[in-house]
């Protein structure tokens, strides 16, 4: 089993969701963590339930847009070059559109967050890793990366992107010590519905009605099973979806 303890993670996303309640796993593990997202209130709430949970963690606050030129600069000089595990999970949907009632803008910020800035990460920690000959990274794609449904068409694209992103990279690196991994979920209960819907809550609380949706602990749960495998072991791709669902279009809901 590979000890989680001490390593040296960064987690993209971390103030909601899915990368926070990594956030909190890592911590239980003993994980020194580089926690980073826009809002710093967010994060600032996320180190005290740890330092109060797990004071002896070690936890640094990057606050910044993936999308800025400096981020890098930010990582560089927070990690000094040294990051065990990455977990490449900051992205967003916005908007369900059709084609052509789309709005360029939303088509933008999702294409420069979840393609562009996700793949610049790599791109910046990658050496530092094959420098150290040891390094995880696990790339956050959805059951959007392999299905289509209408409406998702930017979104799909983006997440088919890191798909395709992650086995190139595996293959690029295997051999070198680096475990190249994805988590592909179905629908989780996070704050993704309502950046989607941005912010009417009654859209997005409709995703999840009458039926369970996974929720931000058990990917959490999953990428901490990905991470403990002995090193000589890559879970290349964990696809995961609630029980009441079966695609993204097919929903069992109880009424
Ligand atoms: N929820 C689902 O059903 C689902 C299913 C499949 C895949 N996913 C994927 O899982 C990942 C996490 O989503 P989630 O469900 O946990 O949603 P979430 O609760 O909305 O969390 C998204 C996180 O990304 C951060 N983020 C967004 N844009 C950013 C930017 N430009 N710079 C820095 N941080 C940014 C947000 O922080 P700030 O706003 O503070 O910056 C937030 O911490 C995403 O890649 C999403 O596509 C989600």
């Amino acid at each position: 089993m590979e000890n989680l303890k001490d390593q040296r993670v960064l987690i993209t996303g971390a103030s909601s969701g899915i990368g926070r309640a990594m956030a909190l796993s890592l911590a239980e593990k003993g994980s020194e963590l580089f926690l980073l997202a826009r809002r710093s209130d967010k994060l600032t709430e996320l180190q005290s339930e740890i330092k109060t949970k797990y004071p002896e963690v070690k936890n640094h606050l990057i606050v910044g847009d993936i999308n800025d030129s400096e981020i890098g600069e930010k990582i560089r000089t927070c990690t000094q070059e040294k990051i065990d595990i990455l977990i490449n999970n900051a992205g967003l949907a916005i908007g369900k559109e059709r084609v052509e009632e789309a709005q360029f803008s939303d088509w933008e910020q999702m294409i420069n967050t979840n393609i562009t800035a996700n793949f610049k990460l790599s791109h910046l920690v990658v050496p530092w890793m094959l420098k150290a000959k040891k390094g995880d990274i696990i790339n956050l794609c959805s059951i959007a990366g392999h299905y289509t449904y209408q409406g998702g068409s930017v979104y799909c694209a983006t997440k088919h992107a890191v798909n395709a992103f992650t086995r190139i990279l595996r293959e690029e690196t295997c051999g070198q010590n680096l475990r190249v991994m994805q988590i592909s979920p179905g629908m989780v209960d996070t704050e993704f519905s309502t950046v989607r819907f941005k912010g009417d809550k009654q859209l997005a609380d409709a995703v999840y009605a009458h039926m369970t949706p996974l929720m931000a602990e058990d990917i959490a749960r999953m990428m901490i099973f990905m991470l403990e495998q002995p090193r000589h072991v890559v879970i290349d791709e964990l696809i995961t979806m609630p029980t009441d669902q079966g695609s993204p279009t097919t929903v069992r809901r109880s009424k």
